[in-house]
This record gives structure tokens, sequence and C-alpha cells, in this order.
């Protein structure tokens, strides 16, 4: 799958984002290693620490689903309907990618519907927390 059909997809899944309270739709694409697409989108709960990010929703649909072997995440979030600037993902969620993801994982943050920013995990958490 090329990068662009991974963007286009997490800009896809922000057609199911639940996002009542921060009026922020947020898509994810996440690719895994046999090719599978899980995407996910941002859910807000009136508790609002409740909230799942789209990363977060992606990831756990994979692994629930017995896959944990990732090659690219793309994200595409807007505050309202208009992607310009993009959504990187937050602290918690970096720290979820790294659970999965080695450093030279890539990420795609959409930009404009046409456009994204390429980052690698490290470059967006570096000195990652793990254990052993
Ligand atoms: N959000 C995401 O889905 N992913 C991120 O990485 C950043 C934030 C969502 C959570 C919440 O629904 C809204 O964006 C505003 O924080």
């Amino acid at each position: 799958m090329t990068k662009e059909a991974l963007c286009a997809a997490a800009i896809a899944a922000r057609q199911h984002a639940y996002a009542p309270y921060s009026s922020c739709l947020v898509g994810a694409a996440l690719l895994a290693a046999d090719g599978s697409v899980y995407t996910g989108c941002n859910v807000e709960n009136a508790s609002y620490g409740a909230t799942l990010c789209a990363e977060r929703t992606a990831f756990a649909k994979a692994i629930s689903e017995g896959n944990r072997q990732f090659t690219m995440l793309a994200v595409a979030g807007s505050e309202g309907n208009e992607i310009n600037g993009g959504f990187p993902p937050c602290g918690i969620c970096r720290q979820v990618i790294a659970e999965f993801c080695e450093p030279d994982f890539t990420v795609l943050v959409v930009t404009a519907p046409d456009t994204y920013k390429e980052y690698t995990l490290s470059e967006l958490l570096p000195a990652a927390f793990r254990l052993s």
C-alpha cells in the first residue's frame, strides 16, 4: 500500500469520529506487515479522560485481532471539518506506538487532503520509555 493510500484511509476513518465535546475529527490507519489495515477514530466521553484517541483505537483493534507487526501509521485530524496543519499523535499515543513499534517506524501526519508530513517514531518520541 502506498503512503498516499494509507493517508486516504486515515481521512476516511474520520467519518466515524465521535467528538461531541471537542469537535476534533481524527482518523488513523495502521498498516500491518501482512498488508492488513486497521482504522480507528477518536471516541469521546462525557468523562473527558475516558476519551480514546484515533491512534489507540486502531492499535487496540489490531492487537485484539492478533496482529502485532506494523510498518506504518497515518493520522488525519482537524478541529472542525477542514484538515489544515495536521494532528501529530498526542504524548499518550506516542507511548503506545512505542510499545509495539521500533524507533524507525514511520508516522504520516496528514496536513491537507493531499499532503502529509513524514516522521519516524524516534523523532516524535526520542528517549522513549521502555522496559526490557
Ligand atoms: N485526539 C486523537 O484522536 N489523537 C491524538 O493524537 C490527539 C487527540 C483526539 C482526542 C479528542 O477526541 C480530540 O482529539 C481533542 O483532543
